[in-house]
């Protein structure tokens, strides 16, 4: 696969499957930026993904994705920079134990895992349609089986569970991409979503206790290596095969079904106008 000069936007591109997406395509041609809320960590990637891919196209650029203003402030370095997205890879995202609220008073799960992928996509879709063919991939996964979206309670204010916070947001990202894959239908984007695997990241590392230690033991005996659980996220990016392929979801780099309740329009729709809402659009 070659994709000589496109342009692709990789949140979460700092570690994990992000960082071996971003360096896969970087490798097969493409100028990518990485957005990450860390300066220092975001800047020694760059220096590395320049190395593995033998060009200096590949930039970095900072944005808390859990928050309005960083989301913003991310937005804004990138329009600065590109006059056209060809790729908007959204993967940033991240489990937690305990329920906190961001800085805009959002249950952080949500904000991250969904509102982060609403409101970057939002404000990126002007340089999207800018590029003649665009893709959309949203990085959701298998965890959103048997998970249901409560929309009185979108930010789990009763009894909140870690994982299930974390299922809902994943069912989230699938809810966002059927939606936004009938409202671009028609346009030059495309979206579609997909599940990585159980992958052998640093995921889940940002809690202590008895999850860190579940997570770490699940991880060494049953987890794919990142370089696998890429994969999907590379070949939705950069494929030919999926050009004209909108509104799926992928697993291997297959089109699969999701959950039964994942295809419910009406609780996609809603979603859409609480994310609208929330995130100030
Ligand atoms: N690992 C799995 O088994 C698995 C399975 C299914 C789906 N997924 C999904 O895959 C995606 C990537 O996860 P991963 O496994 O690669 O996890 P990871 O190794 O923890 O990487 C997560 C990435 O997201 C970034 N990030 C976290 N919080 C952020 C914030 N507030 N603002 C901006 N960036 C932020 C991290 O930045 P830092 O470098 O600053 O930490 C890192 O680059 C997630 O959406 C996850 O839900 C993972």
């Amino acid at each position: 696969m070659r994709i000589e000069g496109k342009e692709i936007v990789v949140t979460g591109g700092t570690d994990g499957i992000g960082k071996v997406a971003a360096a896969e395509l970087a490798k097969a041609g493409a100028n990518v930026t990485i957005v990450g809320r860390d300066g220092a960590k975001g800047e020694a990637v760059v220096r590395e993904l320049k190395a593995l891919a033998g060009h200096d196209r590949i930039g970095f650029v900072k944005g808390d994705l859990s928050v309005r203003s960083g989301v913003h402030a991310a937005v804004g370095a990138l329009t600065d920079r590109l006059a056209h997205i060809d790729v908007l890879l959204n993967n940033a995202g991240a489990l937690f134990q305990r329920r906190e609220l961001t800085q805009d008073g959002i249950e952080r799960t949500f904000a991250l895992n969904h509102l982060g992928y609403f409101l970057i996509t939002s404000l990126l879709m002007e340089r999207l349609k800018a590029s003649p063919a665009a893709r959309i991939v949203n990085v959701a996964s298998g965890a959103h089986a048997g998970a249901k979206l409560d929309l009185d309670d979108l930010q789990n204010e009763k009894n909140y569970s870690g994982w299930r916070a974390y299922q809902q947001s994943k069912l989230a990202n699938i809810y966002f991409t059927y939606e936004l894959a009938r409202r671009i239908e028609g346009t030059t984007v495309t979206a579609n979503c997909l599940h990585p695997g159980f992958v052998a990241t640093r995921f889940g590392d940002n809690n202590g206790g008895w999850l860190r230690t579940v997570f770490g033991v699940a991880k060494s005996l049953l987890a794919k290596t990142e370089a696998d659980g890429a994969q999907t996220s590379i070949y939705l990016a950069g494929s030919p095969d999926v050009a004209n392929v909108s509104g799926k979801y992928f697993d291997n780099c297959k089109a699969v079904r999701s959950s039964a309740v994942s295809y419910d329009e009406g609780i996609a729709r809603s979603l859409w106008l609480a994310s609208e809402q929330l995130t100030g659009q």
